[in-house]
């Protein structure tokens, strides 16, 4: 495994494992075989309704929590009630602290919001906090306002939309940007490139570790979401090969710019209105 020094000097695992649409048995499954496997980072939200599922599998992987990089995120209409909101992910997940806050969607009170997780880093009840989908502008804004830093940006990232300026900007800022979608959710295509089937058997990899690998070489923190112990297994595998700088510039030549999911603002304002019961899942 390969670390970040993130900017408030805490280490933190390139590579973690994502836990989004992985439910009660699969996640917590999931969950145990990463770490039995050598996962120490852990990315989590309440919005994925899993997290006392997850829980179970962090309470159940036999590695101390202080060996584990965990994130946790609020949902947009828990801003109002950052507190509460991030008790509740702690409880369902047993975990009393999380390594990485984040802000889910660049939507209600986002400012509120963040003076309460800078609250929340000041009494240890999270290491370091950052943004998710937010966009450069709206970085810049944080960066300006507040007393302390986001840590990291999570947003879509794969060779169709790698981002590079965004990425530039994020890393002369001293600012991680983690990879979701990091696979296009497995999407053929994507995995079927002839660049990346020719790299794959030019290493005697899989086209996913090829990803994952130039996930990690272009600065990438990166988060492949498996529920498949083979997938899990494979995808931690990519420490043992190196892209060169040629290969790197053949998966550039994917680059057009293209999402997967394009956030519009009515999205945003149905994320801001949906309150589940968070409780309320396995
Ligand atoms: N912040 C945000 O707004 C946001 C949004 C989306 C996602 N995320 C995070 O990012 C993580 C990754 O995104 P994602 O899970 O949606 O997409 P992804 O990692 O790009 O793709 C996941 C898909 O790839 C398959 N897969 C994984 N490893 C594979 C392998 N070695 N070979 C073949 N197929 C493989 C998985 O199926 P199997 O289960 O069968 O392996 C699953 O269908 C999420 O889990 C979540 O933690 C964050």
């Amino acid at each position: 495994m390969e670390y970040f020094t993130l900017n408030n000097g805490q280490n933190m695992p390139v590579l973690g494992l994502g836990t989004l649409r992985i439910f009660g048995k699969d996640a917590e499954d999931a969950v145990v075989c990463a770490v039995q496997n050598g996962y120490r980072h852990i990315d989590t939200a309440s919005s994925y309704q899993n997290e006392k599922a997850v829980g179970r599998g962090i309470a159940k992987c036999g590695v101390p929590r202080e060996e584990l990089f965990i994130t946790v995120k609020v949902w947009p209409s828990d801003y109002t009630r950052v507190r509460t909101a991030v008790e509740g992910s702690y409880r369902r997940l047993g975990i009393d602290y999380a390594d990485l806050l984040l802000l889910h969607h660049p939507v209600g009170d986002v400012y509120g919001a963040w003076e309460s997780f800078e609250e929340l880093v000041d009494e240890g009840k999270a290491k370091a906090i950052g943004l998710s989908n937010f966009s450069k502008e709206q970085v810049a804004e944080f960066i300006s306002r507040f007393r302390i830093k986001p840590a990291l940006l999570t947003i879509e990232n794969h060779p169709y939309a790698p981002q590079n300026e965004l990425r530039e900007y994020l890393k002369s800022e001293g600012i991680v940007l983690e990879a979701w979608y990091p696979l296009g959710h497995a999407d053929h295509k994507l995995l079927e490139e002839p660049v990346i089937l020719e790299l794959a058997e030019k290493y005697h990899k899989s086209p996913v570790q090829v990803l994952l690998r130039w996930h990690v070489q272009i600065g990438n923190s990166v988060l492949p979401g498996s529920k498949n112990p083979v997938h899990i297994k494979e995808n931690i595998d990519i420490f043992d090969f190196c892209l060169t700088e040629e290969d790197m510039k053949q998966i550039a030549g994917l680059d057009s710019g293209t999402l997967y999911k394009e956030f519009t603002d009515a999205m945003r304002q149905r994320y801001l209105a949906w309150e589940p019961d968070w409780d309320d899942q396995e």
